[in-house]
Formats: C-alpha cells, sequence, structure tokens
C-alpha cells in the first residue's frame, strides 16, 4: 500500500496576499516548453489571478453553458445536484477554454508560425475551432483510436486553417508525434492540459459555475484525464471558494493523477482502457500533478480500514465516505476512479431520462453519483449544492451497442457461460426449463453441433430480469446435469467477446 506523500507547503486558501509578478509568468510566453515549468513551484494564488484573466480573454468567446438542476441525480442523492452543461460549448466540449485562452495570447511573430498540438479528440475541436477564429494555421494530432465522428468535426470547425494528422495508436504517441514535429517545424504546441495558459482556460469553468449560482457550492465534481481540468477549477475555488469540497474523477482504467500522487511523481500508466477517450490518458503532466499535490490530494486520508489512500488498485477509492471535512470543517478535495461500465450506465441514464448526449468523458463526473458499491459511490450530504461537470458530448452513435453492452455487465444483469449440451435431442428444452429463470433472456447461442463426441459446447449470453436473479440460476446449473461454467469477466475470451 501507498502511503501519501510528504506534505508540501500550501497556500492559504483564504489569504489576502496578491499574485506577484514572479508568482505569474509572461502571458505572452510562447516558448514550447512555455509557462509550464516556470510555474511548477507556482501558487494557487497566482493560479487563481490567471484564471481570472483567462476569464476576461473568453469573455464573448466562449458560450456561458447552462447550469442545469437535475432531478435524477438529486432525487437518488438527496442533495441538489445542477450540472454545468459543457457539453454545449460550440466544440460540445470545454476544451475550448483552455485552447482559445493559450492561442490568443501568441505574439502576431508566433501566430505567423502556427500552431501544432496532440489531442485525443476533444482539445482539436478547440485548437481548431481558436485558429479559425484567430486566422491560424494549425496540425492537430490525433491517434487512430480517436473516433471518426471527433475527427470529422476537428476538419470541419477547422477548415482551411486545419491539418488533421492520424498518428500511432494511443494519445501518447501522438502527442510524441507532436513534440517532434513542433521542434522540427517551429510551430508552437499548445499543451491539452500541462500548461498554465490552458489550465487557467479550463479553470473558468469554476469561476463561472460561481457566478451562475450566486454562492459557492457545496460540492464540485470534475473528471480527470491529465488534470487540466481539476487543478484550474481547483485553485480557483481554493482561493475564492474555499468551502467548496472538490472531487476529481478519473476511469479506473486509466488513474494517472492517482497513480501519480500515490508515488509523488508522474507515472507512466504500463496500459490504459481507452473506452473512456476523452480522459484516457497514461501520465499525469507534471504541472497538474504539482498542481494537485498543492491542492492537497495527497494528504487525502481515505475510508478505508487503513485510513489511508487505498493504492492504484483500479477501483480503489480515494473517497470521502466517511469524513469528507477536516479539521475545522474545512473539505478536503477527494480523487475516485471508477470502473468504465458505472460511466456507460450514467451515459444512458443521461440519454434516455435527462435527454443529454455524453460522451464517455462527458459523464465520469455524473457517473461518481451512481448508486454502487461505496468504493465507487461519492457520498454527498443531504441539502448539499453539488455541482457536476458533463465536460464533452461528441459521442460517436456507433459506440451505443458497446456502451450498452458494459452497462448491463457492471450492473450485473449480462453474463457469458460456456454450457457443454449431451448430443442428443431434446437438450436444449432441458436447459430453458430446468435452468433459466422466467425473467432471463438468452441474447447470445452459438453452437455447432459435433456428432462424433458426446458433448458439444455452446457459447451463451444471458440478459437477467434482476442481478440477483444470478445466484438461483447458478444454483438450478449446479443441480442439472447440464455443465454451466461462467465466463469470468476477467478472462482473456470475455474480452474478446465484449
Ligand atoms: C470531455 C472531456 N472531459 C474530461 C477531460 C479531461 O480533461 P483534463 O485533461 O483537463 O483533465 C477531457 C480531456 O480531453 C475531455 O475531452
Amino acid at each position: 500500500m501507498n502511503e501519501p506523500s510528504a506534505a508540501i507547503p500550501r497556500q492559504p486558501a483564504h489569504s489576502a496576499v496578491r499574485p506577484t509578478a514572479a508568482d505569474a509568468p509572461s502571458r505572452t510566453a510562447e516558448s514550447n516548453s512555455g509557462a509550464a515549468t516556470a510555474a511548477e513551484s507556482m501558487s494557487l494564488l497566482g493560479v487563481a489571478a490567471l484564471v481570472d484573466h483567462a476569464a476576461e480573454l473568453l469573455d464573448g468567446v466562449t458560450r456561458r453553458t447552462p447550469l442545469q438542476r437535475n432531478e435524477r441525480l438529486s432525487k437518488l442523492t438527496g442533495a441538489e445536484v445542477w450540472l454545468k452543461r459543457e457539453d454545449l460549448q460550440p466544440v460540445r466540449s470545454y476544451k475550448l477554454r483552455g485552447a482559445y485562452t493559450l492561442m490568443s495570447q501568441l505574439s502576431p511573430e508566433a501566430r505567423q508560425r502556427g500552431v501544432i498540438c496532440a489531442s485525443a479528440g476533444n482539445h482539436g475541436q478547440g485548437v481548431a475551432w481558436s485558429c479559425a477564429r484567430l486566422g491560424i494555421d494549425g496540425q492537430v494530432f490525433v491517434p487512430t483510436t480517436t473516433p471518426r465522428q471527433k475527427r470529422e468535426r476537428i476538419r470541419e470547425l477547422g477548415g482551411p486553417n486545419i491539418e488533421l494528422v492520424v498518428v500511432g495508436e494511443t494519445y501518447d504517441a501522438a502527442a510524441e508525434a507532436a513534440a517532434a514535429q513542433a521542434a522540427l517545424s517551429g510551430r508552437v504546441l499548445v499543451p491539452a492540459f500541462d500548461d498554465l495558459r490552458t489550465l487557467t482556460g479550463q479553470g473558468t469553468v469554476a469561476r463561472e459555475v460561481v457566478d451562475q449560482l450566486g454562492r459557492a457550492p457545496d460540492v464540485m465534481v470534475v473528471p480527470v484525464g491529465g488534470g487540466g481540468l481539476i487543478t484550474g477549477c481547483g485553485a480557483w475555488l481554493s482561493v475564492h471558494s474555499p468551502q467548496t469540497r472538490l472531487v476529481g474523477v478519473e476511469p479506473a482504467g486509466a488513474a494517472c493523477l492517482a497513480v501519480g500522487l500515490d508515488a509523488g511523481h508522474p507515472v507512466t500508466l504500463a496500459s490504459v482502457d481507452t473506452f473512456v477517450d476523452g480522459a484516457a490518458v497514461r501520465r499525469a503532466g507534471d504541472l497538474t500533478l504539482a498542481l494537485a499535490r498543492q491542492l492537497g490530494f495527497h494528504e487525502w486520508v481515505g475510508p478505508s480500514e487503513s485510513g489511508r489512500w487505498t493504492g492504484a488498485d483500479g477501483a480503489a477509492v480515494r473517497d470521502a465516505a466517511v469524513d469528507p471535512y477536516g479539521p475545522a470543517g474545512r473539505p478536503r478535495p477527494t480523487l475516485m476512479s471508477i470502473p468504465e461500465g458505472q460511466v456507460c450506465s450514467e451515459m444512458l441514464a443521461l440519454y434516455q431520462t435527462d435527454g443529454v448526449i455524453a460522451e464517455p468523458a462527458g459523464a465520469l463526473a455524473p457517473a461518481a453519483l451512481r448508486r454502487g458499491p461505496r468504493d465507487t459511490t461519492l457520498r454527498v450530504l443531504p441539502g448539499q449544492t453539488v455541482v457536476v461537470v458533463v465536460s464533452g458530448g461528441n459521442n460517436d452513435i456507433s459506440r451505443y451497442s458497446e456502451v450498452l453492452e458494459r452497462s448491463l455487465i457492471h450492473e450485473g444483469r449480462k453474463h457469458y457461460f460456456m454450457v457443454s449440451f449431451a448430443q442428443e435431442p431434446g437438450q436444449l428444452r432441458r436447459f430453458l426449463d430446468a435452468i433459466l429463470g422466467p425473467d432471463d433472456d438468452i441474447v447470445l447461442f452459438e453452437y455447432v453441433k459435433k456428432s462424433n463426441r458426446e458433448t458439444g459446447p455452446a457459447l451463451v449470453g444471458i440478459e437477467l430480469g434482476d442481478p440477483d436473479d444470478l445466484a438461483g440460476l447458478l444454483a438450478r446449473a449446479d443441480a442439472s446435469p447440464i455443465r454451466v461454467e461462467p465466463i469470468p469477466p476477467d478472462s482473456a475470451f470475455f474480452r474478446y467477446l465484449v
């Protein structure tokens, strides 16, 4: 188990000290390493001031997206849950805030050189949109995993100003290629998260929320990829709304910020589940991790028996189920990692109940409020005001069948089995009569009769009416002469099926 790393000095959240010139990086900084390295030691107060500056730059440029009360999640939690609808930005995600903040501060000479970025799909749209608006030429590098819908949107939004380059199988591979090309071409790199200009642009979401609500929310829930949105929002809230509890949500299959916080430095994950493509990042940023440490995530003591971080084991929680508030009632930032299937269930609820089209990363934050195992459910107090960022809505329609499948499996309603049938007539009827329950449905059946053997295996997929019906089905299978073997969800065969 990992211990929390040593605390680094934290800026008092409500300090009256103004940021100094040394705090703030040059607002026109445009080298490719740019403000990021210089600002690693920057105070949260300085970052918050730059968020205010970004808000000025974005005024009249980005859409002031709606903050909508959500009946479903409010009912579920007993809290007042509000959705910040960043999926309704012109590029259908908050990503243009950071891209435009950075690009609008470039000098005429830098604009002339053009820009370059790597993107899983949404940042590229923010860059493309800003290129068209500012009259800058740009190249967007995306990996082959970027859905077609996002590639098309990048081309449409950037028009003649944008060249799309598809390279590598992961975001990180595309980022490497973009950095190499930037060094060769002299184009200005526009980082997706690890740059002060980018993350302070993203931080304007929190500022806008407090303005729209007219007061500080009790809790703000934000999705996490490389950490730009959470650190920009977190820095601003820590100064202007220290009573707000900040919650970051990572996908379990790509929890790079949690792993980096555990280690005390950015760690490259050996593998990532790319399903939540907007937030499937292999390595948190240097700057974003340093800021996350300042925000106090590393100080978090979780609810597990040991009272410490529970380690980098996928769906483990860094949650505040027991005591989200520290001494003197001061909220502690919380980081959670939640399973991809939980995100799928939330995508479907957003679609079917609320009429909101969210992409997987867009549904990440609201998914944390779903009722489920304690470790992956964010507990909020009844009556609290909870703001949840729906960060993006660029969902490719062809993904919904996978979303449905993953959701059913997550909810315990869909299971796969290998069933060994004796090679004689009437066996299937026997299986249906003796083992299947009245509300269970066969959704997959693959069988090839092998006449020279005594038994023949069939692959059977069953959708249960209720997840609790599984125990009865397995008991009936045990009592029957037909051999029924569940296919474990963590097996290679299961992964092949789904
Ligand atoms: C829709 C959406 N949500 C969340 C994220 C994660 O953002 P960050 O890298 O700022 O943590 C991204 C990143 O691209 C995204 O596109």
